[in-house]
């Protein structure tokens, strides 16, 4: 059935200006192939507004899911089998979203078949995959962007700039959580009962902000339980975890996730990062467009980005449909892949965050704190 014109995503007005990171002609845009056409098909709406790369294919099981990714973005090849997405020229990236499980396998066929790769978060959940992507990698000599929305939502991204301008000064402590009601996920995704474990699925926005201010986090302690809501869907892991994590360089964070309680927005954003640095604070929140900081006297100063810039981020539907996040790291990356330069987080660093968020489940099911591993990989593993 066609979508009534008044229900697909307009991305009018944008009043403000958004993060641009060049613009090449419609025929020369890398070709974007996403599989997993749910959180995916944000991805294609979200292209309308690239300037280096164009959504060329899409792939899902689903077939309602395959005519409304044909309805989002025309004339793209469309199948349910990921292979078939895999052997087409005219896709240089692959974008993932299909249930956290799924992604290490497709990440390395990705690789195998000569594709650049975006994986949204968590980027794997079993640490017991890396050794088998970085050979992936090391052998296609591919690269891989995760898709961490949230450092790339605009308050997240004012907030890296004014601490790169050195307004913060060092991070000494970070307060971040992801806090989200979930009855609604479970209803739709029941893979994330079982098959996933919050650690990766929900901490690893807030674990990802935590090493992206205090550098490789050394050691981690975790405590967590079994909401009432989660026990109504069956949850046998923690579906509330509040982590305390050590930087090497000593520095602190903690982070919180709480996906079975009764939300409060206008008291709490759903994603917070609270940074309080030697020469400053400041306060970056999803999905509200605001931002908080104070001047070099003090005064707290709060860009609000709402009028500006909702028709990018949200395309006027429900607040925090990720469209301008997916969009600004899809062209991040185009732009780093063209220049030949580094991105972040890129694959290496996508898997320390793993063993992060490995080490914080061994630690709740241990009750201890647990050291965090380097990536370790033998010359014969590779
Ligand atoms: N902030 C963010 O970036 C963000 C937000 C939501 C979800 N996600 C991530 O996106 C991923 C998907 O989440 P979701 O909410 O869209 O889940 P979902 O269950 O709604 O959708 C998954 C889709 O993948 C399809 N699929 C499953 N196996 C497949 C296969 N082998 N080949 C092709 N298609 C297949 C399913 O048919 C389904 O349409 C998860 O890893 C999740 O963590 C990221």
């Amino acid at each position: 059935m066609a979508l009534h014109p008044d229900f697909l995503p307009t991305g009018q007005p944008t009043v403000g200006h958004r993060r641009r990171y060049g613009t090449l002609p419609e025929e020369e845009r890398l070709g974007v192939g996403v599989v997993g056409l749910h959180e995916g098909h944000t991805m294609l709406v979200a292209l309308r507004s690239s300037g280096l790369c164009r959504p060329v294919a899409g792939c899902d099981l689903a077939e309602e899911k395959r005519v409304a990714a044909l309805q989002a973005a025309p004339g793209i090849f469309v199948t349910d089998d990921y292979r078939r997405l895999l052997e087409r020229p005219d896709v240089q990236i692959v974008a993932i979203y299909t249930p956290d499980p799924l992604h290490a396998e497709q990440i390395e066929m990705a690789f195998e078949a000569g594709k650049h790769v975006i994986c949204t978060k968590p980027l794997i959940n079993d640490a017991e995959q890396i050794p088998r992507l970085l050979k992936a990698q090391k052998t296609s000599r591919m690269r891989l962007q995760v898709g961490q929305s949230t450092r790339f939502y605009e308050p997240f991204q004012r907030q890296r700039e004014l601490y790169e301008e050195g307004r913060m000064g060092e991070v000494e402590v970070l307060d971040a959580h992801y806090n989200h009601r979930m009855d609604w996920y479970y209803e739709k995704s029941p893979w994330t009962i079982a098959d996933t474990h919050w650690a990766y699925l929900g901490l690893s926005h807030p674990v990802d902000l935590a090493r992206w201010y205090l550098g490789p986090i050394a050691e981690v302690s975790a405590v967590g339980t079994v909401t009432t809501l989660g026990a109504r869907y069956g949850m046998r892991t923690p579906d509330a975890i509040s982590v305390n994590l050590i930087g090497a360089s000593g520095r602190i964070a903690r982070v919180l996730g709480n996906y079975g309680f009764h939300e409060l927005p206008r008291a709490r954003s759903l994603i917070e990062c609270f940074l309080m640095g030697s020469s400053g604070s400041s306060l970056a929140r999803y999905p509200d467009l605001r931002f908080t900081y104070h001047d070099e006297h003090g005064i707290e100063l709060e860009e609000d980005y709402h009028h500006a810039m909702a028709g990018y981020y949200y395309r006027h539907e429900l607040k925090g449909m990720h469209y301008g996040e997916f969009c600004n790291y899809a062209d991040y990356f185009a732009s780093k892949l063209l220049a030949g330069e580094p991105n972040s987080p890129d694959l290496e660093e996508g898997l320390q965050t793993v063993l992060v968020m490995r080490a914080i489940v061994e630690s709740l099911e241990t009750g201890g704190t647990v050291q965090v591993n380097a990536i370790q990989v033998s010359d014969a593993e590779l």
